[in-house]
């Protein structure tokens, strides 16, 4: 694994920064002084990271009710059928592979012919931009596994990688239909199943051009910072007026990952330091055990972007400073033409 700010995280995280080490690290500190803990640098950065723990802690509890949903296991996976969409390749294929290893019943769909690689999946060929063609397909599914769709995994997208003066009138539909309404859609073919039973799961894949924007991705940045807009709304409603908390809703907010989608974005060593590009297998592990858990939320990858949700409120120069530093707007090669400059 190549050196990053991740890998530097993950270290801190296990050893130096793990909640057991700073209370150890504070009992020494108060048995060391007779009975009072000292305030000094050290003891000062504890108390810090105690407390973001704590509020992470709080927060997830706060979204999800105090008392947590009983993990998934072995005996109750199996009574769980999810909808994948995108399962043909990238991260749905490897989301769809692990969920039916866990024992889930899988209805795995894609806009091209598929063939399954679990005797839990079933493959369909649907455009989940058409709400026609995804009423047809949860009929369908319904009559192969006789039973409704309990979890819900958003994961299809396409990527134009093109200037704002490139873009066609139909890159720009084609974008917001696939990126960005069709999980509109898909809320609304399988949420009702799910409210009524009051339990389930709809989650979407969002990007970190959710939360910022960058050159050469002007249509796939409004769809993606729109799916998290529409999930802010949608759990409200599904708290205050559908009145089924037990439904969850998370997010999955990932930068570069190594599937067919981006594979000419690049970002540079210093990007890659920042944001390391992240593998399909370990965003399917996330999504997998977001699931199993029960709990709502959103999924940070890699470690910046836990840092990003506060962006728009940075100041611009700090903002500016990162972008560049992220190498981000210079990882596509295409340029405006001569003509567009006005040369
Ligand atoms: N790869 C990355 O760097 C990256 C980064 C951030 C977010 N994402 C997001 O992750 C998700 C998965 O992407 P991936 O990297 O696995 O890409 P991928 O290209 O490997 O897989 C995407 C799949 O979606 C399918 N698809 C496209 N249009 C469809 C439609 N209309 N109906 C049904 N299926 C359709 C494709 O055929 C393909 O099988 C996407 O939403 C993408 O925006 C990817």
């Amino acid at each position: 694994m190549p050196l990053s700010v991740d890998t530097l995280v993950s270290l801190v995280r296990l050893t130096v920064a793990h909640p057991a080490s700073l209370l150890a690290f504070l009992a020494y500190r108060y048995q060391q002084n007779a009975g009072s803990i000292p305030r000094d640098g050290l003891v000062t950065t504890a108390y810090v990271c105690l407390a973001l723990y704590a509020s992470s802690w709080l927060n997830n509890r706060l979204r999800n009710g105090l008392l947590p949903l009983a993990r998934l296991n072995a005996k109750t996976w199996p009574q769980e059928l999810v909808f994948v969409t995108g399962g043909a390749a990238g991260i749905g294929k490897l989301t769809a592979e692990r969920l039916a290893h866990k024992g889930a019943k899988v209805a795995a769909v894609d806009v091209v012919d598929f063939k399954p690689e679990h005797a839990n999946i079933k493959t369909y060929k649907c455009d989940i931009s058409d709400i026609e063609a995804l009423q047809a397909v949860r009929e369908q599914i319904v009559k192969d596994f006789g039973l409704q769709v309990t979890m819900v995994a958003n994961i299809a997208g396409i990527n134009n990688q093109k200037l704002i003066l490139d873009l066609t009138a139909r890159d720009v539909d084609r974008m917001l239909n696939v990126n960005l309404k069709s999980h509109f859609w898909t809320a609304q073919v399988f949420l009702p199943a799910m409210v009524k039973r009051k339990r389930g799961h709809f989650l979407s894949v969002s990007s970190t051009m959710g939360l910022v924007g960058i050159c050469h991705q002007s249509d796939y940045v409004a769809a993606k910072h729109g799916i998290l807009g529409m999930h802010e709304s949608l759990h409200y409603e599904l708290q205050k007026m559908y009145k089924t908390p037990h439904v969850r809703t998370s997010t999955v907010v990932i930068g570069h990952t190594r599937t067919a989608l981006f594979n000419t974005f690049d970002v540079g060593v210093v990007g890659r330091f920042l944001s390391p590009l992240l593998e399909p297998s370990a965003v399917a592990d996330r999504i997998v055990a977001q699931f199993e858990r029960q709990d709502g939320g959103m999924i940070l990858m890699p470690f910046t972007n836990e840092l990003l949700p506060g962006i728009k409120g940075f100041p611009y120069w700090l903002r500016n400073v990162l972008q560049a530093t992220s190498g981000a707007d210079g990882a596509y090669t295409s340029r405006p033409s001569r003509e567009q400059l006005g040369e």
